[in-house]
């Protein structure tokens, strides 16, 4: 193994180049530069190669080699992720590994709603293959254009159809991973049922590379949507923003496909900085939903129902107003506003991200302590809580005071860290409900975890990654030192 701190020898960096051939691997530095920083640009990296395997058996060979000569390997996909789990640490002493030349759709089976992919895919392949089979790809992310299958599987994402479909570990049936010894584990079968033992599948997704390389796929697909019926809902508060959930599930049941939570600073940042979005409504509201109902079947009288359900609320003033998107083209411009905004709080100046779940009933009562503990700890900074309400998951995201001093409020980035997520755990909720941990919140997991969890983990990271070669330093620490 690479000792710590000492770069990869040249000797075993040529075995690797010999080994991948020609057209098989990245070693100029230009090439190299947009796979050692994430996309934020709070990571930098070295990386003296990025491998590009074409096939799960040149995956296999590379990763036996890299054992063999004790090199560490950063699976690398879309580079939209928010926790530098894809960005090799100082130092030279691991190569990234791109699966971008392993995008084939491997097979689509309509008949059995399964599609199976190369983990270098990108999701809105993914989407367009399934659509071609009239079904439906449900994994809906801002990033769909760039980010990758493997990505999606190895960080669990969710995004924003979670609330009826499932995160990404809900839509697989079978995975084919590549073990840092090298072998390969075949689970790639599209069974419904399968009681055979453990289920290894799950350990890989979600482990951000940690355990191996996802490189294939068997994912689920659904009945595509005949209609929807999109609203955008002004409201008083998150309370009552749930409570229009309950209601909509308790009549329309599993049709509530999207239920986002937008605050007013949220829709004023969109419209102040990102082209083509507008405030659908004549006069300000404190909060907002955006909601979509889908049916795979005709959708007739979908919007109907929609209809008469946001109506009630008016009239009992649960609802300040809202509108139901008469066209594509209106649907999409609301859309648009949701999607918006974390561009949009990037434009405005320095921020402060966390992804934090609580069970959703709490979630106002979190969302107004999180507010006043943070007016405490720096006065007129701008909570931007957004996201996902009908997962419990909110951004729960902090501007720095408007016109104020970015470097001085994003020193105190720990400290309100360190805030934030107490008070998360005072509600027995999570500090990273789909972001991940990354480089960037091991020490939280760390502190908050449970420690037979975290005991376990460790095993399990002993077991199948004994040098400590995959995705050295993410999600867990100090075994590569282990061995
Ligand atoms: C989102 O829901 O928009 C993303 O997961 C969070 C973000 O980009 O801040
Ligand atoms: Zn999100």
């Amino acid at each position: 193994m690479t000792r710590e701190c000492e770069p990869i020898a040249p000797a075993a960096l040529d075995e690797l180049k010999s080994l991948l051939g020609p057209g098989g691997y990245l070693d100029a530095p230009a090439d190299i530069e947009p796979f050692v920083v994430d996309h934020r640009r709070r990571y930098r990296g070295d990386a003296p190669l990025v491998a590009l395997p074409d096939s799960t058996a040149a995956v296999s060979a590379l990763l036996r080699r890299c054992a063999a000569l004790g090199v560490g390997v950063v699976p690398h996909g879309g580079n939209t992720g928010y926790c530098g789990a894809a960005t090799p640490r100082p130092g030279g002493r691991e190569i990234v590994v791109s699966l971008r030349r392993m995008g084939r759709i491997r097979a689509v089976e309509p008949a059995g709603n399964s599609i199976t992919v190369e983990a270098g895919c990108i999701l809105q392949e993914v989407q367009a293959a399934a659509e071609a089979a009239d079904r439906l790809f449900p994994m809906s992310l801002g990033s769909g254009g760039s980010c990758t299958i493997g990505g999606n599987l190895s960080t669990n994402a969710g995004g924003t159809a979670v609330l009826r479909y499932g995160m990404m570990r809900d839509l697989v049936l079978g995975l084919e991973v590549v073990l840092p010894d090298g072998r390969v584990l075949d689970q790639l079968r599209a069974l419904r049922k399968d009681n055979t033992g453990y289920d290894l599948r799950h350990l890989f997704i979600g482990a951000e590379g940690s355990l191996g390389i996802i490189t294939a796929a068997c994912l689920k697909l659904f009945p595509r949507p005949r209609g929807h019926a999109t609203a955008f809902v002004a409201l008083d508060d998150p309370a009552a923003a749930v409570r229009l959930l309950d209601r909509l599930r308790a009549g329309l049941g599993d049709t509530v496909t999207t239920f986002e939570l937008v605050p007013r600073i949220a829709l004023d940042l969109a419209c102040r900085h990102v082209p083509g979005c507008s405030d659908p409504f004549g006069a300000p509201a404190p909060w907002y939903v955006l909601l979509e109902v889908s049916l795979p079947a005709a959708a007739a009288g979908l919007g109907d129902a929609l209809e008469a359900r946001l109506a009630a609320g008016l009239e009992t003033s649960e609802l300040r107003d809202a509108v139901i998107a008469a066209s594509l083209a209106q649907r999409e411009a609301l859309w648009r506003l949701r999607e918006s905004i974390p561009a949009a709080q990037t434009r405005e100046g320095a921020s402060l991200k966390h992804d934090i779940s609580i069970e959703t009933h709490a979630l106002p009562a979190f969302v107004e302590a999180g507010r006043s503990l943070l007016e405490r700890l720096v006065p007129g900074s701008r909570l931007v809580a957004y996201g996902h309400l009908g997962d419990g998951n909110l951004h729960f995201n902090l501007s720095g005071p408007a016109g104020g001093d970015d470097a001085a409020f994003l020193a105190r980035g720990a400290e309100l860290r360190r805030a934030v997520h107490d008070l998360v755990a005072s509600y027995r909720g999570s500090f990273s409900a789909e972001h991940g941990i990354g480089q960037d919140k091991v020490a939280e997991l760390e502190r908050y975890e449970d420690p037979v969890a975290l005991d376990l983990m460790r095993g399990i990271k002993r077991l199948l990654d004994p040098q400590g070669i995959m995705n050295p330093g993410k999600v867990l620490r100090g075994l590569e030192e282990a061995r």
